[in-house]
């Protein structure tokens, strides 16, 4: 979604703006834009539908529009299509008053008619300006007094960017239900939508709250509440790199983080096993807690939401307790049966996800207890979490997530381990043994990754199908539904993921000569029942990918064209070696077509609006 980074300092703002926003790229965007002051040529707006470099390129680096003050932002158009006029900054009819915008402004047409009616001419389509005229409006030699006066006015969502030339010493940010963050240096501040656009300068941030403003000068950054009185405000350190955030020589950030995985889930599991033993320290969560808990609730979204269909047939099988998992954008519409004996497990990377967010807060209000897994430290989910357990998988910068995917389903086995536990519903030995084989998992990772020529080689022979069928059984099914989704969302191939024993219900119908048909055959308790359902599908002339365990391998040859093995491990963890050569399949076949890996066409990484 939008990426906004604000500075003011000593320092020509414009390049840094252009790294900054460089740095969010990965969010998703179709358009880009900057707004800069200086005292010879007042405040100054470059924007340009298309990627950064068309804006770079205009203003050659920045080295054409001076000024130490300044805002910059990549649109992901909501309101009014991806086009110049659209893009932000947004100014008001004077052209003294820029704005940028992360979120929805749900009451825009109301305002817009009302200014209107004062005879204010709008020029684009957005929302966004409407904030802008209105501060215009509102403006009588105060802009904070403004800016307090639009929030009060406003209804939705949103983060904020400000910047007004009569008083250029000064940025305002302001954030409701969007991310915003704020970067303190010697001499220069940051407004940023998130810690990896600032972390090249300064390490030193805080979390902007909703209904807090901010007012940035070079040497200070004051934090008010809703009613302007200063707060203090909490700084954190980041304490990961910058290059963590870079490519390091790969081609694209998704393998990059593909590769990472091994790491990233030891790096997720080790500091939380000790002697054999699943200690999560953060979780304040007992035995007797448990026992009066009637339902487990999982609300995500996206790839989050699949690690959570993997979670309700691992949970339900383990704690023996019902596991109901939902996604976040039907939670809050479905008047889910929550009560305050309800758990609910909230899964998300970005932490900012609006509709995870929102269901979240529903559950809180119906009475449930949040925990939830996140990897953005700092993040709103994590914030308003009884309890938090994060995901240390460093920056994922690809849209489509791995890394952040396969460390979230590590925290589900180690707190399936742990209430297990706490519930007596595991015997000893199964426990240890469980442990044993989650610590082998990054090694097996790496095996896999080893021999990623393998899926490469199966990638070339099958690029060119237009469609894709992902059919496997209990936690294989689960899988299913990330393998296809990593798919379509990078190689736009369509795809589908279907619980085989549904095939005959309807699916079976698409199948026919050279259709390409996944078949995940993990999960051994049900190989023979998927088999058959692979014969179905060759009967019917589907070319057959097999996935499944080394154990398994001999016999599921001799039915599919081509199969793929991965080292055997408990049932339960199967699902975080499968994905990998899922994740390198729709990597290599995305590569193989020419697709835009990193960013594809109209996804966005972090989801701030409904
Ligand atoms: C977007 C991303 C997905 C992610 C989903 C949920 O669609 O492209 O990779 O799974 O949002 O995001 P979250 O940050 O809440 O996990």
């Amino acid at each position: 979604m939008c990426g906004i980074v604000g500075y003011i300092g000593r320092e020509e703002a414009a390049p840094v703006l252009l790294d900054g926003l460089a740095r969010l790229e990965y969010r998703g965007y179709d358009s880009a834009g900057l707004a800069v002051f200086s005292q010879q040529d007042g405040l100054k707006v470059v924007k340009a539908k298309g990627r950064l470099k068309v804006l770079a390129d205009m203003v050659q680096g920045g080295r054409t529009i001076h000024g130490t003050v300044g805002l910059g932002h990549t649109r992901w158009a909501t309101h009014g299509e991806p086009s110049d006029v659209n893009s932000h900054p947004q100014v008001s009819a004077s052209g003294r008053i820029a704005v940028v915008h992360n979120g929805i402004i749900e009451n825009y047409v109301e305002i817009k008619e009302f200014l209107q009616a004062k005879g204010i001419k709008f020029v684009s389509q957005t929302d966004t300006e409407v904030v802008a005229q209105l501060l215009e409006y509102y403006y009588e030699g105060d802009i904070l007094d403004a800016v307090s006066k639009v929030l009060s006015r406003i209804q939705g969502a949103y983060a904020f960017g400000i910047i007004c030339a009569d008083c250029p010493d000064r940025l305002i940010a302001a954030r409701k239900d969007s991310p915003l963050i704020l970067g303190y240096g010697e001499g220069f501040h940051f407004l940023a939508s998130d810690v990896t656009a600032v972390i090249k300068y300064t390490r030193e941030v805080c979390y902007l709250e909703d209904g807090e403003i901010a007012v940035l000068t070079a040497d200070k950054a004051t934090v008010y509440d809703a009613y302007l009185q200063p707060i203090e405000k909490e700084k954190h350190h980041v304490d990961w790199e910058v290059s963590a955030a870079e490519k390091g020589g790969y081609e694209h950030f998704m393998a990059k983080e593909i590769m990472e995985e091994p790491k990233a889930f030891r790096d997720t599991i080790s500091p939380r096993i000790h002697n054999g033993h699943v200690v999560l320290d953060n979780l304040n969560i007992d035995g007797a807690y448990l026992e009066q808990i009637d339902k487990i609730y999982i609300i995500a979204c996206g790839s989050s939401y699949h690690v959570g269909v993997v979670a309700k047939y691992i949970m339900e099988k383990t704690l023996r307790r019902p596991v109901e998992v939902t996604l976040a954008s039907e939670f809050r519409y479905c008047q889910p049966l929550v009560t305050q004996h309800t758990l609910a497990i909230v899964i998300s990377q970005s932490g900012e996800t609006i509709d995870t967010l929102a269901a979240m807060r529903e559950a809180r209000r119906l009475g449930a207890r949040i925990l939830s897994i996140v990897n953005v430290v700092g993040s709103s989910i994590a914030r308003e979490s009884d309890d938090v357990l994060y995901t240390w998988a460093g920056p994922e910068i690809a849209v489509a997530t791995t890394k952040a995917y396969s460390t979230q389903l590590a925290l589900i086995y180690l707190i399936t381990l742990r209430f297990a536990e706490l519930l007596g519903t595991i015997e000893q030995g199964e426990y240890d043994k469980i442990v044993a084989e989650l610590l082998l998992i990054p090694t097996k990772m790496e095996q896999i990754l080893n021999n990623k020529e393998a899926i490469q080689y199966f990638a070339s022979i099958y690029f060119n199908h237009d469609s894709v069928f992902f059919i496997g059984r209990n936690i294989d099914y689960a899988i299913g539904l990330e393998g296809s989704l990593k798919l379509k969302e990078i190689s736009y191939i369509h795809s589908e993921a279907y619980a085989a024993g549904e095939l005959k219900h309807g699916t079976i119908s698409l199948i026919e000569d050279g259709t390409l048909v996944v078949a995940l055959a993990s999960h051994t308790a049900l190989f023979e029942k998927l088999m058959s359902n692979v014969v179905e599908v060759k009967s019917r002339g589907a070319d057959v990918i097999g996935l499944t365990v080394e154990s398994k391998g001999d016999e599921m040859k001799k039915t599919v064209d081509s199969a793929i093995l991965v080292p055997d491990t408990h049932p339960m963890l199967v699902p975080s070696l499968d994905v990998i050569p899922l994740q390198l399949f729709a990597y290599y076949v995305a590569l193989m077509r020419g697709c835009d890996i990193d960013k594809p066409r109209n996804l966005a990484k972090s989801v701030t609006v409904e």
